[in-house]
């Protein structure tokens, strides 16, 4: 079958960085819970970039470099089940599907036919053609997890929190600064979350989904009802990026290269942020995110970092959280709950058919190739991506 992989971890200009191969197709499922999936359409992260350029783990195992076998990378993609194991209930032959892998086995999606685990696979949008749908799985997993299961943002503790009295909440109103539009809207969307690199690919999906919360227990559910009552302030620093974060449903946009205190308490009138995500550069905004976030408040990165970061202070002050998200970790270590991610991906794709969540591709190269793929590997490497860069077709 056709693949695009790898030999050497090299840099993106290197013409043998990504090679189009002819490797051995995959036949059969290889344990119960998989699904042998025709590839339409795959996605492309700065996971992939990150691997490539032997950043992070898989770096190639001693039998890869000994039988001198190629690594394909991919995690996102769409297609259409071929043959599912015998322990699967969840899909069958014939069914459209979009997921995003495992970073723990050795065979990507930048190939014809792929094999994953039926449990963290979701079932394609029916509004959206492949393409469409493989631009979403990795960032969507990923911003659901940060916005639920680690920063708790149920629509219910929301409307908790926000019940108490103006000066028992953890974020300061400054009205005198507030417009009395901006006096209204705060009356009405009390609790804050500030999006680090909003415009970026987990950043698009992130503001939409920030602005549609759900209640957990409506999970897994089709059709819950949706609650928007928290404002969401997201970071861009170019025209394109700032309207595009806009697009998406922020309420306010700010520039991540310029002070960020002064530009929120501007913009939205408030000295603290009750929830932080960042989705980029951990270590340049940490301090900063430090001051931001508001007592009790709790900040999410998904960005590894270069070197520890310091967790005491004013952050011990505030009795802030921080925790780290990694949408590989439910995969990775096979936790007992690892179908979450079928059910969130399902609940999405109905969101999506609901017209309440838009797709976040931007940018369609076609066909999967060597070529294309370095194409958009140099892309997301530059770090001015806007949504998602998508493949389709072999
Ligand atoms: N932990 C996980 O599970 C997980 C999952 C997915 C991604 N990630 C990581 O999260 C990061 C973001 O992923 P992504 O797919 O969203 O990336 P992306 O699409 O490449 O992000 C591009 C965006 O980053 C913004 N940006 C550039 N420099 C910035 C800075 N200093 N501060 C804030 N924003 C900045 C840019 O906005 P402007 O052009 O407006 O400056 C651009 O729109 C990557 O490091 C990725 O590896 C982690």
């Amino acid at each position: 079958m056709k693949a695009v992989g790898l030999y050497k971890y090299l840099p993106i200009d290197d013409p043998q960085s990504l090679v189009d191969l002819d490797i051995p197709q995959p036949n059969h499922p290889t344990t119960g819970h998989d699904l042998l999936v025709a590839i339409k359409a795959i996605s492309v992260n700065p996971v992939d970039t990150k691997v490539r350029r032997g950043m992070i783990p898989p770096s190639p195992t001693t039998e890869e470099k000994e039988k001198n076998t190629p690594r394909i990378l991919g995690w996102d993609a769409a297609g259409e089940v071929v043959e599912s194991g015998s322990d699967c209930t969840l899909f069958e032959k014939g069914d459209a599907v979009y997921y995003a892998g495992s970073i723990s086995r050795p065979l990507g999606t930048n190939c014809e036919f792929h094999i994953v685990d039926e449990r963290i696979v979701g079932r394609k949008p029916k509004s959206l053609s492949f393409e469409e749908a493989a631009a979403m799985p990795l960032t969507t997993i990923t911003a659901w997890e940060a916005l639920y299961d680690r920063l708790s943002l149920y629509p219910d503790t929301i409307r908790e929190k926000t019940a108490l009295p103006p000066l028992q909440r953890p974020t300061a109103i400054m009205p005198s600064t507030l417009s009395d539009d901006d006096t209204n809207k705060r009356q009405h969307h009390p609790l804050s979350i500030l999006i680090i690199g909003g415009a970026g690919g987990v950043g698009s999906i992130a503001i939409q989904l920030a602005k549609n919360l759900i209640n957990q227990s409506a999970v897994p559910s089709l059709s819950p009802s949706l609650f928007s009552g928290i404002n969401v302030i997201a970071t861009a620093s170019r025209s394109e990026s700032v309207e595009w974060c806009k697009k998406m449903g922020a309420d306010y946009v700010i520039n991540h290269h310029k002070d960020l205190k002064s530009q929120i308490k501007k913009v939205a009138g408030i000295d603290y942020t009750d929830y932080i995500l960042c989705l980029n550069d951990t270590d340049s905004h940490f301090e900063r995110m430090k001051q931001l976030v508001a007592p009790q408040g709790k900040i999410c990165s998904i960005v590894e970092t270069k070197a520890p970061v310091d967790l005491g202070g004013i952050l011990r002050q505030k009795s802030a959280t921080f925790v780290w998200e990694l949408m590989f970790t439910r995969s990775l270590f096979q936790t007992p709950d690892i179908v979450t991610q079928h059910h969130l991906l399902n609940t999405v794709a109905d969101l999506i058919d609901r017209k309440k969540i838009k797709t976040t591709l931007t940018d369609l190269l076609s066909p999967i190739n060597a070529e294309n793929l370095r194409k958009a590997h140099r892309k997301l490497e530059s770090g001015t991506t806007i949504g998602k860069i998508v493949l389709s077709g072999f």
